[in-house]
This record gives C-alpha cells, structure tokens and sequence, in this order.
C-alpha cells in the first residue's frame, strides 16, 4: 500500500505544495507552512445543469419541512456541567475542554464519565496518564468503576479501531495534544497532527453518534493548540479556569452549539474531587466583618444565571506622571471610560491618584451591568467612606452620564434579596413591576443622582 500523500498548506493564504520551504511561494509569508494529508481529489462532477434535472433537488429542503430534530441529552451526574453543556450532553455532540495544566480537566472528566458509564457504554482514553494512575484516582474519588471502560493509547487510528468494536456511546480523549495520525509525520502536539487527530476524532463521533470530549492543553499565550485550530471543529467549547491557590473552579461556556454561551459551572476542588457550588453567589462575596471603603456589591449575570459579585477599588496618590489605571477582571479600556464620565459629569477628578480594580474571587466580568457599582466602588476609595452595608447595585453607565438598563432586571434584584441585601440602587428602566419582598429598589436615571443619594 503506497503512504497517504502529505501536502503542506499555508496558514495564512491556503496555498498548498507538495514540499515544505520556508516561504510561501504564493503570499510571501514566512514559516507558515503545516503538513497536512492530501485528501484524493474526486473526479470534477459533469455539470448537468440542462433541464435542472439529475437528483440535487431531492436534498434541497424547504426550511419549514425540517422536522426538529430531537436531541438526546444526558445528565453528566454533574448539574453544574449539565448547566454549561445547555442541559446535558448531547448524544453525537463533540466537546472541547480547554485549560491550564493541572486545573482539573481530567478529574471532572473522569467524574463525569464514571456517572455515565452507569446509563452508557462509556471509554476513556487516556494519552498522558498510565491505566494505574487513573484507576488509583478513581478509587479515590470513590468513583463507580466496574462499567468505566479505559485505554491507554496515543495512536488515533488504533484507538478508533478498538472504539468501533467497544461501541462506547460517550468517549473521553485526555489530551488530544498527545494523540498523533500515522499518516503525519510530525511530532504529537504539533499543530497538524492536532487538526489532523481532531479532524478524525470528530468524523468518527458525528458518522457513529458517540459524544466525545476533548480535552485541550491552553498553550502559554492562553490559546487552545494551534491558531484556535480546533474551535470551529467542535461543537461545544468549555473552558476551565481558576485562580492559582484558589479552590474554585469555573467552567465557561464559549461556544455551544445546543445552548447558551457565557454560561458558568461552579466547582471546588477538593480532597474528593471536583464538588458542585450550587450557590456561588455565596463564595463571590467576602462578607467583611465591618465596612470598608471601596467595596461595592454588584450583581451581575452569568449565562442565565444572576450571581453576586464584590468589586474592589483602592485609589491611591500615584507618584507617577501618568497615573495607573490596573483592571482586572473587567475591561481596562472601560475603567478609563468611566473615570472620564466621573469626571465630566459627576465633576469628580482622578487624574493624580492611581485607581485599581479587582473583581473578588477570579470572576471575569463582561458586561456592562458592572459600570455603576464600579463607580461606586471607585469613589468610595476615593472619598475613605464606605457604601452603606447591605447595598447591592448595577447599571450601564452611558457617556452623557445616564444610567442605562440591563438585561433580566428582576432577576438580578431577586437574587441580592435572596442574599440578604435591603437595598439595591438600578436603572430606572430597571425597576422591577411588583415589589420584590425584603428589598428596597433604588431607582436612578443619572450617575449625580446616584452620587446624591449616597451622599458620596
Ligand atoms: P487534573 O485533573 O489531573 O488536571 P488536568 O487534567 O487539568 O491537568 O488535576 C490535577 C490537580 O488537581 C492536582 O494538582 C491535584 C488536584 N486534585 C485535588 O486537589 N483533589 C483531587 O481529588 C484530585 C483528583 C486532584
Ligand atoms: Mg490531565
């Protein structure tokens, strides 16, 4: 049998050559030449345009003729992972688990799929670690064992040998930067085998129906291996992040083609395994003994979930020309933006002082819901003086200094008085209709206003 064809692709125009060199003859770029497997290129089809006859129509459906398809999903035994999945893992779907090494990946896999094994036939295929080491966690983690199916393989051909004759429903491959196609001669881990191995991986779980999760390595610039090579090629993608010395364990939804984007799966790592935080409002917020000045309570949402957040300013009399403006977990380009609207509107300036953010607990912020509480926390830095205690706030906070709604207002003012907030300060707009119990609603249209009534 004659060696598949390898072809090597620009990555940057899609030129490809048979040989490798160091330029691109096509667009000039440099060193962006990956080897590839040459696919057979089929017979150009014969046009057979005249009369519009030949069997094309049959495929071509009208929209509404599309019967919805109905999507099997399964519970992962995790509520947490179920909820960034959309409801469950759909059968057929390809998952993508990115994160830093050491975060946890292969332990929520191996929970999940040791719950799985229990409905399905699961495998769990492991490049990285030896059979002894897994079976070794799973004893630990107290783990149904006896119908977890496991391989120790790096070989994607071999494995999706073995995988056609075991028949698994849901497959786990940990990492995929470890599996390399024979039909590659580069090493494991290099981009083209990455594409190549994935590219296998998910032809077999789509013609067969098998769930299949991935597991991906974040490279050091914080990509998935490769220029987000393997992003389009799945169906859903997680990532699982956490802060270094933190319990806490988040999984973020960034694509997902069954369900909603920016949802979040709360865990903590412990002794045991990966343990759901079925309220992690509660873990977000450092309930502080006394006042303190420059923390404001925020509420902000979180997929479909409204989750209570503390952010935390401290100003501060920068020694420097060009004072500091530090964000983190929020936007720096929009803290900028909201001292200019402080300044310009609310007639307070900071362009002597150095102003840092944090958002408490590793939380990453992306909406805009964050701006008034940002501000509030700002100035309550600035000023030494704490907001009152048991205040909650959010809003959008618009260049002519109006304080714009948000989405899912109710949502966010039930959930700070389920925590035991009296007081919530939000857009007008926001307000919810019928009065939410234990709760005061401090409706503002305008940053002064909300300067006045807390007097800052
Ligand atoms: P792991 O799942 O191996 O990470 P990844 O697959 O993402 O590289 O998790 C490894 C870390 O988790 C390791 O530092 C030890 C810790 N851990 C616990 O704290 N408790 C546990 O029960 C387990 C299994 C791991
Ligand atoms: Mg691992």
């Amino acid at each position: 049998m004659s060696r598949t064809k390898t072809l090597y692709t620009c990555r940057e125009c899609g030129a490809s050559f048979p040989k490798w060199a160091g330029q691109c003859a096509d667009c000039g770029a440099w060193n962006t030449l990956e080897e590839g497997v040459a696919v057979a290129q089929k017979k150009a089809l014969a046009p057979r345009f005249a009369g519009y006859a030949g069997d094309a129509a049959a495929a071509i459906r009208s929209l509404a003729e599309v019967e919805p398809g109905h999507t099997r999903r399964s519970a992962t035994g995790l509520p947490e992972l179920d909820r960034v999945l959309g409801g469950g893992l759909v059968q057929g779907s390809v998952v993508l688990i990115g994160g830093d090494p050491g975060i946890g990946k292969s332990t929520l896999l191996i929970q999940a799929l040791a719950s799985l094994s229990e409905q399905m036939p699961a495998l769990y295929v492991s490049g990285e670690e030896s059979a002894e080491q897994i079976g070794m966690r799973a004893r630990r983690l107290d783990l149904p064992a006896e119908k977890l199916r496991l391989l120790t393989e790096t070989c994607v051909e071999h494995t999706l040998a073995l995988a056609v004759k075991e028949r698994p429903a849901v497959m786990v491959m940990d990492s995929i930067q470890t599996f390399y196609s024979e039909q590659l001669q580069s090493a494991p881990g290099s981009v083209a085998q990455v594409r190549e191995s994935a590219a296998q991986l998910v032809r077999f779980a789509k013609q067969t129906g098998t769930s299949l999760f991935l597991v991906g390595h974040v490279t050091k610039e914080g990509a998935l291996a490769g220029p987000r090579v393997l992003e389009h090629m799945v169906d859903t993608v997680l990532y699982f992040e956490g802060e270094a010395g933190s319990q806490i364990r988040l999984v973020r939804a960034i694509k997902n083609r069954f369900g909603a984007v920016n949802e979040l799966g709360v865990f903590a790592m412990t002794d045991k395994g990966l343990r759901e935080v079925s309220n992690p409002s509660a873990i977000f917020l450092s309930r502080h003994q006394q006042e303190v000045a420059g923390s404001a309570i925020l509420v902000t949402r979180e997929g479909t979930r409204p989750l209570l957040v503390e952010v935390q300013a401290l100003v501060d009399q920068s020694p420097l020309g060009n004072p500091r403006r530090v964000a983190l977990g929020l936007e720096q380009n929009r803290l900028a933006m909201l001292l200019a609207v402080l300044h310009r509107h609310g007639g307070i300036g900071m362009f002597d002082q150095d102003v840092f953010l944090n958002v408490v607990g590793g939380v990453r912020v992306t909406e805009t819901a964050a701006d008034l509480p940002v501000l509030l926390s700002v100035l309550s830095s600035f000023r030494d003086r704490p907001l009152p205690q048991g205040l909650a706030a959010f809003g959008e906070v618009g260049l002519a200094g109006e304080i714009r709604p948000v989405p899912s207002g109710e949502d966010r003012v039930r959930e700070a008085a389920k925590h035991g907030f009296s007081r919530i300060l939000l857009p007008e707009a926001n307000r919810p209709r019928k009065a939410v119990k234990g709760i005061e609603v401090v409706p503002v249209r305008r940053l002064s206003e909300a300067l006045d009534i807390l007097g800052q």
